[in-house]
């Protein structure tokens, strides 16, 4: 049933493909993290993507809560393998089957979710990595194809590994682009795997990171505005970092005989809070004129009139709960607030002229923590330590929103976000008497004191994803005495 179902599926896809191929147009997608302590409900984000007519979303694990709401959506997905996973799915083909089992075809067929891509690890040769993950990735890939073959799902379920854009290098012309001396082998065998099998090479482009790593990198270079210091490389000139970033993947991948695979890219963005240059005007300019320059669908000089075929933006919503190792701009990559409120207006050329925000969201009740007036707050800076490790905090540091509010400001705005993070348990806004409980919005210009959301997802999932590892333990355990027995 499921297998006559799909093959009519791909069928309908062959032929609109072909259709569709003569005018190129790139697909607008965005990337849904769920790294927050203030988790909108997976349903109210569903909606929030349909209402913004977004087609296609990037996932980062298999979450059974968010597959399950994007069950019927018609949204196309692409799910993740985190990088811990790749060492078991690339040694036991049995803990591939169940992955497959469990966290594709489980959710496909009539009335499913539209699953297209499975991402197989995420940014595993990223250098920072150490390497640790590169030879799980070919291994797990060629598992993870056996069985999705086994699970009749290889010609409509694509493998794809995103990369980070440190994958390759070059002298600094994109002519010269080159994979990272290290990967050659490993990229030439993904390629080929990639190509055989109708996948696209996937990347992740960062002008951002380029220009808050780099002082002297050129600050209009990272936007679409044109610039006065453009990159002269041969006959053709570059005006922006992405054109320039995306055609060194272009020649590196010439460099191995396939400059013609179809790139997509994995995620693209521009944080908006958390650092000197990520603020709300620099992330609207710089999403707006991606997303307008990639619709000229001019492509770049070395792909003319083939833009990449799709674009994933980075990100859907703000995930406060990320790790900061990056900076503190890291919670602050969504086009929407944690809680799926617009943070500027933008035009994702899908149908609506603007965002349009979250609607029945669930908040807490209107109340926030707030130092106390007549308090002394000699003996403070612990409890705001303790407050900001574990509840966000980014916003307060110099590049932050909130990072001109004052001494008693700050503190306030640590006690409120540690608040919310306890659900406002009264007990949380204590902190020796120093901490008192308002109906006022404490929230000063830009920097906005939050309500928490009430979703903090369902616990059914915990335990649902502990019992599916029982059963793979299980299985492997089967697996094992098996093998012995050979
Ligand atoms: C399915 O994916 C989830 C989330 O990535 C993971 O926790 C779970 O272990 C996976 N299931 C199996 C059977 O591997
Ligand atoms: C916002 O960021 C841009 C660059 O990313 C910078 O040029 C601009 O000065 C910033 N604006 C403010 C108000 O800080
Ligand atoms: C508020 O806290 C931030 C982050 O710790 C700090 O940079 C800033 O100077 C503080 N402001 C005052 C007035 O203490």
């Amino acid at each position: 049933m499921l297998r006559g179902s799909l093959s009519g599926g791909v069928l309908y896809v062959v032929c609109c493909w072909s259709m569709v191929a003569m005018v190129v147009e790139s697909g607008i997608g965005v990337n849904w993290g769920t790294i927050s302590s203030h988790r909108l409900k997976p349903s109210t984000v569903v909606d929030l993507l349909r209402e913004n007519k977004i087609q296609k979303v990037k996932l980062f694990e298999a979450d059974p809560d968010v597959l399950k709401a994007l069950m019927g959506s018609g949204i196309q997905v692409m799910v993740g393998i985190p990088n811990e996973m790749l060492s078991i799915l690339s040694s036991s083909p049995s803990a591939s089957d169940f992955w497959v089992r469990r966290n594709v075809s489980a959710y496909m067929g009539k009335g499913g979710a539209d699953i297209r891509y499975i991402a197989v690890g995420n940014e595993p040769f990223l250098t920072s990595y150490n390497g640790q993950f590169q030879n799980l990735v070919m291994p797990a890939i060629l598992n993870i194809q056996q069985s999705l073959v086994k699970a009749n799902l290889a010609g409509y379920v694509k493998l794809v590994v995103p990369c980070n854009a440190d994958a390759y290098e070059s002298s600094g012309l994109p002519s010269q682009g080159v994979f990272r001396p290290e990967l050659t082998q490993i990229m030439t065998q993904l390629v080929q795997f990639l190509n055989t099998n109708g996948s696209p090479f996937v990347v992740n482009i960062y002008p951002f990171l380029s220009l808050y790593d780099n002082k002297d990198f050129p600050q209009e270079y990272a936007f679409f505005e044109g610039t006065t210091h453009p990159v002269q490389d041969g006959p053709n000139v570059y005006t922006n970092a992405f054109d320039g970033n995306y055609d060194t993947l272009v020649a590196a991948l010439g460099k191995l005989g396939f400059g013609q695979i179809p790139i997509v890219i994995g995620e693209i963005g521009w944080p908006s809070d958390g650092a000197i240059g990520a603020n709300i005007t620099a992330a609207k300019v710089f999403n707006q004129g991606l997303i307008n320059h990639i619709a000229t669908n001019k492509g770049t000089p070395l792909r003319p009139n083939a833009p990449p075929m799709d674009v994933y933006l980075f990100s859907l919503l703000d995930e406060g709960a990320k790790s900061t190792l990056p900076g503190n701009f890291e919670r602050h990559w969504g086009i929407f607030s944690f809680d799926g409120q617009a943070k500027y207006p933008l035009n994702l050329l899908l149908g609506n002229k603007e965002l349009k925000n979250a609607r029945n969201v669930q908040y807490l009740p209107s109340r926030w923590c707030v130092a106390t007036p007549s308090g002394d707050l000699t003996d403070v800076v612990n409890h705001m330590r303790l407050a900001c490790s574990v509840a966000d905090c980014t916003t307060l540091n110099y590049g932050g929103s909130c990072n001109e509010i004052g001494e008693k400001g700050n503190i306030s705005y640590a006690f409120n976000s540690y608040y919310q993070l306890q659900m406002q348990d009264s007990r949380s806004c204590d902190f020796d008497g120093l901490g008192m409980v308002t109906f006022l919005d404490p929230s000063v210009g830009d920097c906005r004191f939050l309500v928490g959301v009430t979703d903090k997802g369902s616990d059914s999932s915990s335990f649902q994803t502990t019992c599916q590892w029982w059963i793979l333990v299980v299985l492997l355990l089967l697996e094992g005495t098996f093998l012995l027995s050979v």
